[in-house]
Protein backbone atom coordinates (compact mmCIF):
# COMPACT_ATOMS: atom_id res chain seq x y z
CA UNK A 1 0.00 0.00 0.00
CA UNK A 2 1.32 3.46 -1.30
CA UNK A 3 0.41 7.08 -0.48
CA UNK A 4 -2.30 7.40 -2.64
CA UNK A 5 -1.22 10.32 -5.53
CA UNK A 6 -2.92 13.72 -4.26
CA UNK A 7 -3.07 12.71 -0.80
CA UNK A 8 -2.93 15.35 1.40
CA UNK A 9 -0.81 13.34 3.85
CA UNK A 10 2.55 14.23 1.97
CA UNK A 11 1.59 17.88 2.39
CA UNK A 12 2.93 20.29 4.96
CA UNK A 13 -0.62 21.52 5.33
CA UNK A 14 -1.57 18.26 6.69
CA UNK A 15 0.97 18.94 9.36
CA UNK A 16 -2.09 20.87 11.49
CA UNK A 17 -4.55 18.46 10.76
CA UNK A 18 -2.45 15.33 12.37
CA UNK A 19 -1.75 17.93 15.61
CA UNK A 20 -5.32 17.53 16.49
CA UNK A 21 -4.46 13.48 17.47
CA UNK A 22 -4.57 12.96 21.14
CA UNK A 23 -7.28 15.75 21.81
CA UNK A 24 -10.80 15.33 23.42
CA UNK A 25 -13.79 15.66 20.32
CA UNK A 26 -14.77 18.80 21.73
CA UNK A 27 -11.03 20.20 21.90
CA UNK A 28 -10.86 20.45 18.06
CA UNK A 29 -10.16 23.69 15.78
CA UNK A 30 -13.79 24.48 14.34
CA UNK A 31 -15.27 23.44 11.87
CA UNK A 32 -14.01 19.84 12.34
CA UNK A 33 -15.49 17.07 10.14
CA UNK A 34 -15.53 14.23 12.86
CA UNK A 35 -15.58 10.44 12.32
CA UNK A 36 -17.26 8.14 15.62
CA UNK A 37 -14.98 5.16 14.55
CA UNK A 38 -16.93 2.47 16.69
CA UNK A 39 -20.10 3.56 14.85
CA UNK A 40 -18.53 3.46 11.64
CA UNK A 41 -16.70 -0.07 12.33
CA UNK A 42 -20.87 -0.76 13.72
CA UNK A 43 -22.59 0.47 10.28
CA UNK A 44 -19.81 -1.77 8.06
CA UNK A 45 -20.71 -5.01 10.26
CA UNK A 46 -24.51 -4.08 9.84
CA UNK A 47 -23.90 -4.09 6.09
CA UNK A 48 -21.36 -7.03 6.25
CA UNK A 49 -23.65 -9.32 8.33
CA UNK A 50 -26.75 -8.72 5.87
CA UNK A 51 -24.75 -9.34 2.80
CA UNK A 52 -23.47 -12.61 3.86
CA UNK A 53 -26.69 -14.21 3.11
CA UNK A 54 -27.57 -11.83 0.22
CA UNK A 55 -26.53 -9.80 -2.40
CA UNK A 56 -23.16 -9.01 -2.08
CA UNK A 57 -21.90 -5.15 -1.16
CA UNK A 58 -19.29 -3.30 -3.81
CA UNK A 59 -19.74 0.02 -1.55
CA UNK A 60 -19.74 3.04 -3.26
CA UNK A 61 -16.67 5.14 -2.04
CA UNK A 62 -17.57 8.46 -3.28
CA UNK A 63 -19.71 8.82 -0.07
CA UNK A 64 -16.59 8.77 2.08
CA UNK A 65 -13.60 9.25 -0.63
CA UNK A 66 -11.62 7.54 2.10
CA UNK A 67 -9.26 4.51 1.59
CA UNK A 68 -9.15 4.13 4.93
CA UNK A 69 -12.37 3.75 5.22
CA UNK A 70 -12.78 1.85 1.90
CA UNK A 71 -10.31 -0.55 3.55
CA UNK A 72 -12.47 -1.58 6.64
CA UNK A 73 -15.59 -2.43 4.22
CA UNK A 74 -12.99 -4.83 2.20
CA UNK A 75 -11.55 -6.13 5.61
CA UNK A 76 -15.48 -6.92 5.95
CA UNK A 77 -15.90 -9.20 3.17
CA UNK A 78 -17.13 -6.34 0.74
CA UNK A 79 -16.57 -7.49 -3.54
CA UNK A 80 -14.33 -4.38 -4.04
CA UNK A 81 -15.28 -0.87 -3.64
CA UNK A 82 -17.16 1.39 -6.12
CA UNK A 83 -16.80 5.01 -6.96
CA UNK A 84 -18.09 7.87 -9.26
CA UNK A 85 -14.98 9.16 -11.12
CA UNK A 86 -12.02 8.41 -12.45
CA UNK A 87 -9.97 10.16 -9.83
CA UNK A 88 -11.95 8.32 -7.18
CA UNK A 89 -10.88 5.57 -8.95
CA UNK A 90 -7.36 6.10 -9.26
CA UNK A 91 -6.85 7.74 -6.06
CA UNK A 92 -8.08 4.31 -4.57
CA UNK A 93 -6.35 2.26 -6.64
CA UNK A 94 -3.06 4.03 -5.72
CA UNK A 95 -4.21 2.94 -2.33
CA UNK A 96 -4.10 -0.23 -2.96
CA UNK A 97 -7.95 -1.20 -3.11
CA UNK A 98 -8.64 -3.53 -6.05
CA UNK A 99 -11.41 -4.46 -8.13
CA UNK A 100 -13.12 -1.09 -8.39
CA UNK A 101 -16.55 -0.47 -10.05
CA UNK A 102 -16.86 3.13 -12.14
CA UNK A 103 -20.81 3.51 -11.55
CA UNK A 104 -20.72 6.14 -14.11
CA UNK A 105 -19.86 6.32 -17.65
CA UNK A 106 -16.63 7.82 -18.74
CA UNK A 107 -15.64 10.38 -21.39
CA UNK A 108 -12.62 12.30 -22.03
CA UNK A 109 -9.03 11.76 -23.07
CA UNK A 110 -7.54 11.93 -19.80
CA UNK A 111 -9.61 10.56 -17.99
CA UNK A 112 -9.82 7.68 -20.22
CA UNK A 113 -5.87 7.39 -20.60
CA UNK A 114 -5.32 7.65 -16.79
CA UNK A 115 -7.94 5.03 -16.46
CA UNK A 116 -6.33 2.24 -18.98
CA UNK A 117 -3.15 3.08 -17.45
CA UNK A 118 -3.78 2.20 -13.97
CA UNK A 119 -6.03 -0.67 -15.29
CA UNK A 120 -2.59 -1.83 -16.08
CA UNK A 121 -2.35 -2.68 -12.16
CA UNK A 122 -5.63 -2.92 -11.27
CA UNK A 123 -8.85 -4.40 -11.67
CA UNK A 124 -11.38 -2.14 -13.31
CA UNK A 125 -14.87 -2.21 -13.95
CA UNK A 126 -16.97 0.54 -16.18
CA UNK A 127 -20.36 1.48 -17.01
CA UNK A 128 -20.99 1.81 -20.71
CA UNK A 129 -24.35 2.77 -22.30
CA UNK A 130 -23.19 3.76 -26.11
CA UNK A 131 -21.30 2.46 -28.67
CA UNK A 132 -19.34 5.55 -28.74
CA UNK A 133 -18.12 5.58 -25.26
CA UNK A 134 -17.33 2.05 -25.73
CA UNK A 135 -15.17 2.34 -28.59
CA UNK A 136 -13.08 5.06 -26.83
CA UNK A 137 -12.75 2.92 -23.87
CA UNK A 138 -11.46 0.03 -26.69
CA UNK A 139 -9.56 2.29 -27.97
CA UNK A 140 -7.71 3.59 -24.33
CA UNK A 141 -7.31 -0.21 -23.29
CA UNK A 142 -5.76 -1.15 -26.46
CA UNK A 143 -3.37 1.68 -26.20
CA UNK A 144 -1.94 1.08 -22.82
CA UNK A 145 -1.93 -3.02 -23.76
CA UNK A 146 -4.67 -3.47 -21.15
CA UNK A 147 -8.46 -4.88 -20.85
CA UNK A 148 -11.26 -3.26 -18.64
CA UNK A 149 -14.11 -5.00 -17.27
CA UNK A 150 -17.55 -2.97 -18.56
CA UNK A 151 -21.15 -3.19 -17.25
CA UNK A 152 -23.98 -2.24 -19.56
CA UNK A 153 -26.04 0.44 -17.57
CA UNK A 154 -29.43 -0.02 -17.68
CA UNK A 155 -32.19 2.86 -17.01
CA UNK A 156 -34.53 1.67 -14.49
CA UNK A 157 -36.76 4.39 -14.22
CA UNK A 158 -34.25 7.29 -12.95
CA UNK A 159 -34.15 8.50 -16.52
CA UNK A 160 -30.38 9.76 -16.09
CA UNK A 161 -27.84 7.29 -17.53
CA UNK A 162 -28.46 3.95 -18.63
CA UNK A 163 -29.70 2.14 -22.02
CA UNK A 164 -33.78 2.58 -21.92
CA UNK A 165 -34.69 -0.88 -23.56
CA UNK A 166 -33.96 -4.25 -23.78
CA UNK A 167 -33.05 -4.27 -27.56
CA UNK A 168 -30.41 -1.33 -27.28
CA UNK A 169 -29.01 -3.23 -24.19
CA UNK A 170 -28.88 -6.02 -27.10
CA UNK A 171 -27.14 -4.03 -29.32
CA UNK A 172 -24.68 -2.66 -27.34
CA UNK A 173 -24.14 -6.32 -25.71
CA UNK A 174 -23.12 -6.73 -29.34
CA UNK A 175 -21.16 -3.88 -30.28
CA UNK A 176 -19.00 -4.71 -27.44
CA UNK A 177 -18.33 -8.06 -28.34
CA UNK A 178 -16.89 -6.99 -31.20
CA UNK A 179 -14.18 -4.45 -29.42
CA UNK A 180 -11.09 -5.43 -28.00
CA UNK A 181 -9.56 -4.11 -24.81
CA UNK A 182 -12.90 -4.84 -23.11
CA UNK A 183 -14.92 -7.44 -21.58
CA UNK A 184 -18.38 -7.85 -21.17
CA UNK A 185 -19.47 -8.77 -17.12
CA UNK A 186 -22.80 -7.86 -16.16
CA UNK A 187 -25.09 -4.90 -15.87
CA UNK A 188 -25.83 -2.08 -13.58
CA UNK A 189 -28.93 -0.21 -13.14
CA UNK A 190 -29.14 2.32 -9.76
CA UNK A 191 -32.75 2.91 -8.63
CA UNK A 192 -32.00 6.75 -8.09
CA UNK A 193 -35.74 7.79 -8.87
CA UNK A 194 -36.81 5.44 -5.53
CA UNK A 195 -34.69 5.73 -2.64
CA UNK A 196 -35.70 9.31 -1.07
CA UNK A 197 -39.23 7.77 -1.14
CA UNK A 198 -40.03 7.81 2.83
CA UNK A 199 -42.85 5.45 3.24
CA UNK A 200 -40.89 1.85 3.25
CA UNK A 201 -43.84 -0.14 1.92
CA UNK A 202 -44.07 2.18 -1.17
CA UNK A 203 -40.50 2.06 -1.53
CA UNK A 204 -39.83 -1.66 -1.87
CA UNK A 205 -43.20 -1.63 -4.42
CA UNK A 206 -40.64 0.96 -6.60
CA UNK A 207 -37.13 -1.13 -5.83
CA UNK A 208 -39.13 -4.13 -6.91
CA UNK A 209 -40.72 -2.82 -10.52
CA UNK A 210 -37.14 -1.04 -10.69
CA UNK A 211 -35.75 -4.31 -10.82
CA UNK A 212 -38.03 -6.05 -12.90
CA UNK A 213 -36.65 -3.87 -15.48
CA UNK A 214 -33.21 -4.65 -14.75
CA UNK A 215 -33.55 -8.67 -14.38
CA UNK A 216 -35.93 -8.14 -17.66
CA UNK A 217 -33.17 -7.01 -19.76
CA UNK A 218 -30.45 -9.83 -18.18
CA UNK A 219 -32.40 -12.48 -19.04
CA UNK A 220 -33.03 -10.93 -22.89
CA UNK A 221 -29.31 -10.40 -22.77
CA UNK A 222 -28.74 -14.42 -21.61
CA UNK A 223 -30.92 -15.82 -24.25
CA UNK A 224 -29.46 -13.77 -26.80
CA UNK A 225 -25.67 -15.57 -25.53
CA UNK A 226 -24.37 -12.89 -23.43
CA UNK A 227 -22.79 -14.30 -20.15
CA UNK A 228 -24.29 -11.81 -17.23
CA UNK A 229 -22.18 -12.18 -14.23
CA UNK A 230 -22.48 -9.08 -12.55
CA UNK A 231 -26.25 -7.76 -11.40
CA UNK A 232 -25.32 -4.42 -9.80
CA UNK A 233 -27.57 -1.94 -8.02
CA UNK A 234 -29.09 -0.72 -5.04
CA UNK A 235 -28.16 2.36 -2.40
CA UNK A 236 -28.66 2.33 1.33
CA UNK A 237 -32.57 3.01 1.74
CA UNK A 238 -32.77 0.13 -1.17
CA UNK A 239 -30.50 -2.19 0.15
CA UNK A 240 -32.72 -4.59 2.23
CA UNK A 241 -34.87 -4.58 -0.27
CA UNK A 242 -32.85 -4.82 -3.73
CA UNK A 243 -30.50 -6.83 -2.04
CA UNK A 244 -32.96 -9.28 -1.16
CA UNK A 245 -33.82 -9.88 -5.40
CA UNK A 246 -31.73 -13.37 -5.99
CA UNK A 247 -31.13 -12.22 -9.11
CA UNK A 248 -28.80 -9.11 -8.24
CA UNK A 249 -25.17 -9.87 -7.57
CA UNK A 250 -24.37 -6.40 -5.87
CA UNK A 251 -24.87 -3.99 -3.97
CA UNK A 252 -23.40 -0.60 -4.27
CA UNK A 253 -25.61 1.52 -1.93
CA UNK A 254 -22.54 4.03 0.35
CA UNK A 255 -24.53 6.00 2.72
CA UNK A 256 -24.95 3.73 4.80
CA UNK A 257 -21.33 4.03 6.37
CA UNK A 258 -21.44 7.56 7.35
CA UNK A 259 -25.35 8.30 7.43
CA UNK A 260 -26.90 12.01 7.66
CA UNK A 261 -30.49 13.29 8.45
CA UNK A 262 -31.99 12.80 5.05
CA UNK A 263 -31.03 8.31 5.20
CA UNK A 264 -31.30 8.33 9.26
CA UNK A 265 -35.27 8.26 9.35
CA UNK A 266 -35.26 5.42 6.45
CA UNK A 267 -32.87 3.36 7.39
CA UNK A 268 -32.46 2.80 11.48
CA UNK A 269 -30.61 -0.47 11.34
CA UNK A 270 -27.32 2.34 10.67
CA UNK A 271 -26.21 5.25 12.36
CA UNK A 272 -24.40 8.70 12.34
CA UNK A 273 -20.77 8.10 12.09
CA UNK A 274 -20.02 11.44 10.91
CA UNK A 275 -20.27 15.18 12.25
CA UNK A 276 -19.26 18.38 12.03
CA UNK A 277 -17.78 20.35 15.30
CA UNK A 278 -18.45 23.69 15.44
CA UNK A 279 -17.99 26.53 18.46
CA UNK A 280 -20.73 29.02 18.96
CA UNK A 281 -19.49 32.24 18.18
CA UNK A 282 -22.30 35.02 19.03
CA UNK A 283 -25.39 34.48 20.98
CA UNK A 284 -28.50 36.95 21.02
CA UNK A 285 -31.55 36.33 22.36
CA UNK A 286 -32.45 33.06 21.60
CA UNK A 287 -30.23 33.18 18.38
CA UNK A 288 -26.73 30.97 18.61
CA UNK A 289 -24.42 31.45 15.73
CA UNK A 290 -21.90 28.40 14.76
CA UNK A 291 -18.72 29.18 12.97
CA UNK A 292 -19.27 27.40 9.97
CA UNK A 293 -21.84 26.88 7.00
CA UNK A 294 -22.35 25.70 3.67
CA UNK A 295 -18.61 26.14 2.56
CA UNK A 296 -17.76 22.81 4.82
CA UNK A 297 -21.58 21.56 4.67
CA UNK A 298 -23.46 20.67 2.11
CA UNK A 299 -27.31 21.25 2.16
CA UNK A 300 -28.59 19.11 -0.93
CA UNK A 301 -30.69 17.28 0.77
CA UNK A 302 -31.64 16.75 4.49
CA UNK A 303 -31.57 19.77 7.54
CA UNK A 304 -28.53 19.43 9.70
CA UNK A 305 -29.27 18.43 13.27
CA UNK A 306 -27.82 18.74 16.48
CA UNK A 307 -26.38 15.32 18.51
CA UNK A 308 -27.82 17.23 21.54
CA UNK A 309 -31.08 18.48 20.78
CA UNK A 310 -31.05 21.77 22.90
CA UNK A 311 -31.55 23.92 19.44
CA UNK A 312 -33.01 23.35 15.63
CA UNK A 313 -30.72 24.46 13.11
CA UNK A 314 -32.59 27.80 11.18
CA UNK A 315 -30.55 28.51 8.46
CA UNK A 316 -27.59 28.43 6.83
CA UNK A 317 -25.62 30.68 5.62
CA UNK A 318 -21.93 30.69 3.68
CA UNK A 319 -20.04 30.76 6.67
CA UNK A 320 -22.57 30.66 9.71
CA UNK A 321 -24.79 28.08 11.14
CA UNK A 322 -28.38 29.97 12.44
CA UNK A 323 -29.20 28.04 15.99
CA UNK A 324 -32.68 28.40 17.33
CA UNK A 325 -32.00 27.98 20.80
CA UNK A 326 -34.47 26.20 23.09
CA UNK A 327 -32.36 25.59 26.51
CA UNK A 328 -31.78 29.04 28.00
CA UNK A 329 -28.78 27.43 30.09
CA UNK A 330 -26.93 26.10 26.87
CA UNK A 331 -25.19 27.56 23.43
CA UNK A 332 -22.77 29.93 25.39
CA UNK A 333 -20.31 32.22 23.17
CA UNK A 334 -17.08 29.47 23.06
CA UNK A 335 -19.04 26.51 23.27
CA UNK A 336 -18.60 23.42 21.21
CA UNK A 337 -21.90 21.89 19.18
CA UNK A 338 -22.11 18.83 17.09
CA UNK A 339 -24.01 18.39 14.14
CA UNK A 340 -24.93 15.63 12.13
CA UNK A 341 -25.15 16.78 8.34
CA UNK A 342 -28.09 16.68 6.04
CA UNK A 343 -26.26 15.12 3.32
CA UNK A 344 -22.61 13.24 4.10
CA UNK A 345 -21.75 12.58 0.39
CA UNK A 346 -21.56 16.33 -0.69
CA UNK A 347 -20.06 17.25 3.23
CA UNK A 348 -17.33 14.79 2.32
CA UNK A 349 -16.37 16.70 -0.08
CA UNK A 350 -16.00 19.75 0.90
CA UNK A 351 -13.39 18.88 3.68
CA UNK A 352 -10.19 18.18 3.86
CA UNK A 353 -9.62 15.44 6.54
CA UNK A 354 -11.88 12.92 8.72
CA UNK A 355 -11.08 13.29 12.58
CA UNK A 356 -11.14 10.13 13.88
CA UNK A 357 -12.30 9.59 17.33
CA UNK A 358 -12.67 6.68 19.83
CA UNK A 359 -14.21 7.02 23.37
CA UNK A 360 -14.66 11.06 22.42
CA UNK A 361 -10.44 11.66 21.72
CA UNK A 362 -8.89 12.00 18.52
CA UNK A 363 -7.26 8.93 17.51
CA UNK A 364 -6.38 9.97 13.91
CA UNK A 365 -6.32 11.70 10.86
CA UNK A 366 -7.95 10.19 7.58
CA UNK A 367 -7.30 12.44 4.40
CA UNK A 368 -10.26 12.98 2.17
CA UNK A 369 -9.00 11.57 -1.74
CA UNK A 370 -9.56 12.87 -5.11
CA UNK A 371 -12.06 15.96 -4.30
CA UNK A 372 -10.61 16.62 -8.21
CA UNK A 373 -8.24 15.68 -10.82
CA UNK A 374 -5.45 17.73 -9.18
CA UNK A 375 -2.43 15.72 -9.05
CA UNK A 376 -4.19 12.74 -10.25
CA UNK A 377 -3.63 13.36 -13.31
CA UNK A 378 0.61 12.75 -12.71
CA UNK A 379 0.44 9.30 -14.52
C1 LIG B 1 -24.93 5.18 -9.37
C2 LIG B 1 -25.08 5.19 -7.89
N1 LIG B 1 -25.00 4.04 -7.23
C3 LIG B 1 -25.10 3.97 -5.87
C4 LIG B 1 -25.29 5.12 -5.13
C5 LIG B 1 -25.23 5.00 -3.62
O1 LIG B 1 -26.40 5.27 -3.03
P1 LIG B 1 -26.56 5.64 -1.49
O2 LIG B 1 -25.66 6.77 -1.19
O3 LIG B 1 -27.98 5.96 -1.45
O4 LIG B 1 -26.20 4.45 -0.71
C6 LIG B 1 -25.44 6.35 -5.79
C7 LIG B 1 -25.74 7.57 -5.03
O5 LIG B 1 -26.19 8.57 -5.49
C8 LIG B 1 -25.31 6.39 -7.20
O6 LIG B 1 -25.40 7.54 -7.90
Amino acid sequence: VTTPVGDLRSESSFIPYRQSVGRHRYELTTPALVLDASILRRNIATMAEWTRTHAKIRPHAKTHKCAEIARLQVAAGAAGITVATVWEAVAMADAGLDNILIANEVVGKEKLTRLAQAARETNFLVAVDSVAGADALSHAALSAGTRIGVLIEIDVGMRRGGVRTPTEACSLAAALSRLAGIVLRGVMGFEGHVVTEPNRALRATMAAEAMERLIACVEILERAGFEIEIVSAGGTNTYDMTGANPRVTELQAGTYVLMDTAYGPLVPAFKPALTILGTVMSRNERTAVLDFGTKVMAMDLGRPALVEPCATVRAVHEEHTLLDVQDDARLRVGEAVEIVVGYCGGTVNLNDVYHVVENDQVVDVWPILARGPGRSLVA
